[in-house]
């Protein structure tokens, strides 16, 4: 997914601070940071049990001199100035997924650029009745949107929110530049700028 954003496979080629926002176990800040070995990896989560095991898998790849994981909610990681900021099937998740976006527009470098992973939906309901919207929906009632309600704001954006109402949610955070680098079936890929 990075070679279809603008510029970036260039710049973490030549090392750049990166930022996982939501990551999980860190499979993804992982894979990225054995891809560009001359970048610095910060992955974020706030659930501890599963910096944890990040901790342990980066222990294990023999990469922790130079990624870290720490927990910290999506509002409020450290400001490094990341030329990259990463959400990979998680900001649907958030209950504050615009002032998640706010944060990241502060933290982000002038030149940076966040990467937004979403699972893949057209913009109406009708788009996603087959069988990747139907599955995706089901997840989202029971995961997605339930676990956003239980954060303040409580947005539920949902696993089906489409572009449209991303690029709602960084137009609100005052960003400029939101453009769909890439799809395939089952994920949206966005590259937004300052
Ligand atoms: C569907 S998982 C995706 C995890 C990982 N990015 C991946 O692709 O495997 C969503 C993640 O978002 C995290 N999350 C949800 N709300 C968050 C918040 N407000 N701040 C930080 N992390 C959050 C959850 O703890 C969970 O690890």
């Amino acid at each position: 997914m990075l070679p279809a954003l603008d510029g970036v496979v260039e710049k973490l080629e030549d090392g750049i601070e990166v930022a996982d926002v939501g990551c999980g176990y860190g499979h993804s800040t992982i894979i990225m940071a054995k891809a560009f070995p001359n970048s610095r990896f910060h992955g974020f989560d706030y659930h501890q049990e599963s910096i944890d095991e990040a901790r342990e898998l980066a222990i294990e790849e023999g990469l922790s001199d130079r990624v870290r994981f720490d927990v910290a909610s999506a509002k409020d990681f450290p400001d490094r100035q990341y030329g990259l900021i990463c959400y990979f099937d998680c900001l649907h998740d958030m209950g504050d997924p615009v002032g998640a976006t706010k944060h990241a527009r502060q933290v982000l470098s002038k030149d940076g650029s966040v990467m937004l992973v979403e699972p893949f939906a057209g913009d109406h309901v009708q788009d996603n009745i087959n069988p990747v919207g139907r599955m995706y929906y089901a997840a989202s009632t029971t995961l997605c949107c339930a676990h956003s309600m239980s954060e303040e704001v409580g947005l539920a954006l949902g696993a089906q929110a489409g572009e449209a109402q991303l690029a709602e949610v960084f137009h609100e955070a005052a960003f400029s530049y939101f453009n769909r680098a890439a799809e395939t079936p089952f994920n949206l890929i966005v590259q937004a700028r300052h």
